[in-house]
């Protein structure tokens, strides 16, 4: 589906025999954008009040999420990874449908039988890579990919994609530099050795990163969140009109990054090439541990993530090609059906959000002032 097929527009047109000395009237632009229904393919839904809390958001918009597993304790069994499904269905919305995509949590006592068990549910779609202190909930994570070989080899005989947070999470490594690192040190040879394995380098935030996707051999994939392609690193450090400030709301990791990566990102995402598709990584915190002396890493973006999408996608010029990036790419790496329902964004500023609490606390959400799109109307498909 094309969306600019459906785009309806207030264009005017000229007169076929105009005069030349008619005044010029400027072309509004397009004023609503029909798209299939997009999926989310990298999203934190935490569980219990939080994730009742947070999983309307993503629901109401997205047709499916693959669910991050880092959860305390991780979720590393097939049969964890079902019953937290059962809690995610059980927390929708009545009448919203929503297919989450479940994800185990590798680690060093990850076995080839339990990848069997993973592929064979149907409901597990990947297994994530978190090298371990790299993030929020990787102490459980891998020390190194030497202890995985086994699992590894299994994920690549039976075509289970391993996501990836792609990081060196050395101390000795600068905050900035990890990323890039990581594609060196580990992507190159864990691609060398499994060359069968179905890859997707998860929240890409460096011009190297998107690099090593377009050119690598083999089965690699990224994902992009929406505020790396709308923000670059001096947002975490901009106080109010323009003074100097630190805002810990901004602060995510892979940490952002200096404009030249913010723009190779977009041009990543809005580029048409399948190997980039949507993952948020919207990752709620409470409001009290953002705004805190050690304030933690993630960013809440679900209640305005296709919005802020929308917004990149303009301001490149480029919303024609949001639905290749939002509703097809992921879809098809992942060897799922398409969405067959639609949704309407439309110009307008979003409504304000309500606070949105768990267990008495406000869970912080990414603040964006300048949204221009929001979403109207969701059709599922029929039947769903
Ligand atoms: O900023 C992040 N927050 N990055 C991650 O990789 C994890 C996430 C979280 O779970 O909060
Ligand atoms: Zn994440």
């Amino acid at each position: 589906m094309n969306p600019l097929a459906s785009q309806k527009s207030t264009r005017h047109q000229p007169a076929v025999n105009a005069p030349s000395t008619a005044p010029q009237i400027p072309e509004p632009a397009v004023q609503t954008l029909t798209l299939r229904q997009p999926d989310d393919w990298h999203l934190h839904l935490r569980d219990a009040a939080t994730m009742a809390a947070v999983l309307p958001y993503t629901a109401r918009v997205f047709a499916r999420a693959v669910v991050m597993p880092n959860l305390r304790p991780p979720i590393t069994t097939v049969d964890q990874a079902q019953a937290y499904r059962d809690r995610i269905l059980a927390a929708l919305p009545p009448g919203v449908a929503f297919e989450p995509l479940m994800t185990l949590y590798l680690t060093g006592a990850t076995t080839p039988a339990q990848i069997d068990a993973a592929r064979a549910s149907g409901f597990v779609h990947a297994v994530k890579l978190y090298p371990s202190r790299a993030t929020t909930n990787s102490d459980a994570g891998v020390r190194s990919l030497a202890e995985c070989r086994a699992v590894l080899a299994r994920m690549e005989r039976l075509d289970l994609p391993l996501l990836v947070h792609g990081e060196i999470a050395r101390a000795d490594v600068d905050v900035f530099d990890r990323e890039r690192l990581f594609l060196d040190e580990e992507l190159a040879p864990l691609q060398r050795d499994f060359p069968g394995l179905r890859i997707v380098l998860e929240h890409v935030t460096t011009r190297d990163a998107v690099q090593y996707v377009e050119e690598a051999p083999g089965r690699v994939a990224a994902t992009i969140t929406a505020h790396h392609l709308l923000y670059n690193r001096n947002a975490m450090f901009l106080g109010a009109d323009g003074a100097a400030g630190m805002r810990p709301h901004f602060y995510c990791l892979p940490v952002l990054k200096r404009e030249g990566h913010r723009a190779a990102l977009v041009a990543a995402a809005t580029g048409g090439n399948q190997r980039f598709f949507l993952g948020t990584d919207s990752a709620p915190h409470p409001r009290a541990e953002k705004e805190s002396a050690c304030g933690c890493a993630g960013c809440f973006t679900a209640p305005l993530a296709l919005e802020m999408y929308a917004q990149a996608f303009e301001r490149a010029g480029a919303l024609d090609r949001l639905e290749g990036f939002a509703s097809n790419h992921g879809a098809d790496f992942y060897g799922l059906p398409r969405n067959s329902g639609t949704i309407t964004l439309r110009r307008q500023a979003p409504a304000p959000l309500p606070p949105i609490t768990a267990l008495g606390q406000e869970i912080a959400v990414l603040p964006v002032h300048d949204a221009a799109w929001s979403v109207d109307a969701v059709t599922p498909a029929a039947g769903a």
